[in-house]
């Protein structure tokens, strides 16, 4: 019986641990989703940019693929993402995602680069 519920408390962090492993490294289908809802209208369907808006904002949304964006660190790309752009369309998202989903759509942005 100890043996028993010894073993069911190693699976159980097992599982934990794998699950934060994976959560702090990102899905990046999951981080696609966020994307396509958060993010899309403005930098367009595959992230270069090309939304329907991009002819009506000043300076264009970032072609999120280009080296320029994929240049930058993860820390940079996030304080972006938290804080926003001053001056530009770039709306602070600070509050809108959990940590994991943060490091879903960051995997997402990383799997834009060609
Ligand atoms: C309302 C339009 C709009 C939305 C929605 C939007 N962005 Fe932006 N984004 C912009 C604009 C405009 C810029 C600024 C481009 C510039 O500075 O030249 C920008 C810049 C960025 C940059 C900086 C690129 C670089 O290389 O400096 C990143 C990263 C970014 N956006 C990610 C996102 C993510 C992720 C989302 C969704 C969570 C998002 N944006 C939603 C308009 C938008």
């Amino acid at each position: 019986m100890r043996a028993m519920s010894l073993l069911a408390v190693v699976v159980v962090l097992g599982i934990a641990q794998a699950t934060l492993a994976a959560s702090s490294k990102g899905n990046p289908e999951a981080g696609k989703k966020i994307y396509l809802e958060s993010c899309q209208s403005c930098h367009g369907p595959t992230g270069k940019g090309d939304s329907d808006m991009a002819a009506y904002l000043t300076p264009p949304p970032a072609n999120l693929a280009a080296e320029a964006t994929q240049a930058k660190t993860d820390a940079q790309l996030r304080k972006i993402i938290l804080e926003g752009l001053p001056g530009t369309a770039m709306a602070s998202f600070e509050g809108a995602f959990e940590d994991a989903q943060l490091a879903d759509l960051m995997a997402y942005l990383r799997s834009l680069k060609p």
